[in-house]
């Protein structure tokens, strides 16, 4: 297993695995496959090559089978946050450490970056094990946001967590 950061020629992998992650775990993201389906490729590629968006892979067996991304903040108030976003680990290799390095991945990113102070990402309350995967590499829970995402016609919870860099 390998983590290397991802440019454009990773975008069709990057694009399988995310519809992949969208369309098997509904409640775990904001976006909907639907709408992500719809992107043309320059629009993946655009995630993997934007100045404010970085995006880890992580590969087993030879394949891109888990991704996190971190997105900064554009303005000058706002440069001491990033997001930690679009985390997902493929069914078949979980609970082997991948989504451990891919967040030390993302987290060796966060403290190179001068100034940066502090990474918040959100979790569906119930998903124990992306939420026990932000414990243990650190993350805090700070708000619950009610009725964060609705999928068809159940409401989901938000966690939010934090954690200082
Ligand atoms: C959450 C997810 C990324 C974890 O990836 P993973 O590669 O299986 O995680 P790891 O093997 O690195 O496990 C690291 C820690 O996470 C926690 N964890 C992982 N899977 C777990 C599970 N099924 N139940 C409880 N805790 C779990 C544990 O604390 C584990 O540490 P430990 O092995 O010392 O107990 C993966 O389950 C996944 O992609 N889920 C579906 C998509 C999703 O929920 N994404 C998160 C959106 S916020």
């Amino acid at each position: 297993m390998w983590i290397e950061r991802l440019d454009a020629s990773h975008a069709l992998d990057y694009r399988a695995l995310m519809l992949e992650a969208y369309d098997l775990h509904p409640q775990a993201f904001t976006s909907s496959v639907r709408e992500r389906a719809g992107m043309p490729l320059s629009w993946w590629e655009s995630r993997l090559t934007g100045k404010l968006d970085v995006v880890f892979g992580a590969f087993a067996e030879g394949r891109l089978a888990g991704i996190v991304g971190l997105a900064f903040e554009p303005r000058e108030k706002a440069r001491h946050k990033a997001t930690l976003f679009g985390m997902y680990v493929s069914g078949q290799v979980r609970q082997r450490g991948l989504g451990y390095a891919l967040v030390q991945a993302a987290l060796d990113e966060a403290q190179s970056h001068q100034g940066l102070r502090l990474i918040q990402l959100t979790v569906t309350a119930g998903n124990a094990a992306a939420f026990n995967l932000y414990q243990r590499c650190g993350f805090i829970q700070y708000g619950l946001e009610p009725l964060a995402v609705r999928v068809g016609e159940d409401y989901f919870d938000k966690i939010h967590m934090w954690r200082e860099i």
